[in-house]
């Protein structure tokens, strides 16, 4: 399904974001390894967090969804008896891949699709076998995971990665031995907020080195009920288009506003964005904000390597946001991107070059000489990929001529619904 963004008249009103998708996935897998009943709000409806869900039933446990409230209730771990299908979620192969390692008896076999078969999977082998572990395979999926008794680890988690950080602390609930990730650059800490709340708390101390983070003696989880706020990587799509189409002014309710994730948002704030947060409450060890945004003229701006982490995600929808902002952006440290869904930032480049836009990408940095108004007119090749199809089609929401995104159906790993939501805030997207 091919869709096509047009010129918007001013976006209004309320954009409502479905459920985080890093909190959704982590929810499913420890309430699935803790024994007994545990009730999730707001959690993500995604095809990504729906293959963590059926994953976890295929390790025994229940899933039930009444409402707008998942019951999960957690038993033992069993082996699969059919590989576990991972789909297009590196979050799920590689946090189960964690968990199973530390369970003895557990074997299991993850399978991905094209894309994410050719992720890379030594990342998290490699620490995991220094526990202890047993994989087998290469560096992508299939691979196989027996599960053992491990030991501990020191790990430098460079270059920062969450998912490897977490399959570590996932893998050592299995350990009573000393588990430490070493951080130089902070990665999202959404495994270690949600296992306290699971009754397992994690050390973080900050030192010369970087963070260090450890589990506790306390290894093993007691069910719990959680809230999960509105995901800020959705939330980006609807925030950056009200941003750049004049006239603009959007809210975005209860958004997840950990320090680790916003990035994007103080980024923008630096652009000369007129973006205001109020209503700041705790949610579940979360911080969630409502996120209000107006149009304002955009400033280039200058992104360094270790501000990247806490916007991986959000590259595409800052690279748009660039292309209006009036003169040369530079944002440097884009390397991972290259292993995403996609090699994103070859498909930013070719996208934004499609739509008239004058980039360039130099080693692992992108150059964007924006203009302050962006052409628009391209059929943009989205490499199967969910967070380059809603950026482009934002883009198209502020061009002078439409833009067409060649494949739809992928926005559903990350933000079912993304169409509807951009509508009801006044988006021609068709
Ligand atoms: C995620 C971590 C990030 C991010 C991904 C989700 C997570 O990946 O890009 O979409 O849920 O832990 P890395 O762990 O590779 O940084």
């Amino acid at each position: 399904m091919k869709l096509v963004a047009s010129q918007a008249e001013a976006l209004g009103g309320r954009a409502d974001i479905p459920g985080d998708k890093s909190c959704s996935h982590r929810a499913l897998i420890l309430a699935a390894m803790a024994q007994g009943e545990s009730r999730i709000n707001g959690l993500l409806k995604s095809d990504d967090v729906l293959a963590t869900a059926k994953a976890i039933e295929a390790f025994g446990a229940t899933v039930e969804w009444t409402g707008a409230t998942c019951v999960i209730e957690g038993k033992p771990w069993t082996s699969p008896a059919e590989p576990v299908a991972c789909g297009n979620s590196g979050t799920t192969a590689r946090l189960l891949m964690g968990a199973v390692a530390g369970m003895p008896d557990v074997r299991a076999t993850f399978t991905g699709d094209a894309s994410l078969s050719a992720r890379p999977m030594g990342r998290v082998s490699a620490p995991l076998e220094r526990m202890g572990a047993r994989i087998d395979g290469g560096d992508g999926l299939p691979l196989t995971v027996c599960g053992t008794q491990l030991g501990g680890i020191e790990h430098r988690n460079v270059p920062a990665s969450a998912q490897v950080k977490s399959a570590i602390l996932l893998a050592g609930l299995g350990s009573d031995a000393p588990v430490t990730v070493v951080e130089p650059v902070p990665s999202r800490d959404h495994s270690e907020i949600m296992l306290a709340q699971f009754g397992c708390p994690v050390s973080v101390d900050d030192t010369s080195e970087g963070w260090r983070i450890s589990l506790g003696d306390r290894r093993s989880l007691s069910p719990c009920q959680l809230g999960i706020g509105a995901d800020p990587s959705s939330a980006a799509l609807p925030l950056v288009a009200a941003a750049i189409v004049p006239g603009s002014d959007v809210v975005a309710p209860g958004v997840i506003v950990n320090p680790l994730r916003t990035g994007l948002y103080e980024t923008l704030e630096a652009m000369g964005a007129d973006i205001e947060l109020s209503n700041e409450r705790i949610q579940s060890g979360e911080i969630v904000a409502d996120i209000r945004m107006r149009h304002a003229e955009l400033l280039p701006c200058h992104v360094r390597p270790e501000q990247v982490t806490a916007m991986i995600d959000e590259i595409p929808a800052l690279a748009v946001a660039c292309a209006f902002a009036a003169g040369e952006s530079l944002i440097e440290g884009l390397g991972e991107l290259r292993v995403k869904e996609s090699d994103r930032l070859g498909a930013i480049l070719a996208g934004l070059t499609a739509c008239g836009v004058v980039a360039a990408v130099d080693g692992d940095s992108l150059r964007i000489f924006g203009r302050g108004e962006v052409r628009g007119r391209a059929s943009i090749a989205t490499l199967g990929d969910h967070r380059i199809a809603m950026a482009f089609l934002v883009l198209g929401l502020a061009a002078q001529q439409p833009v067409e995104v060649d494949e739809a159906e992928m926005i559903a790993t990350s933000f079912p619904g993304f169409v509807e939501v951009m509508r009801s805030v006044g988006a021609d997207i068709q």
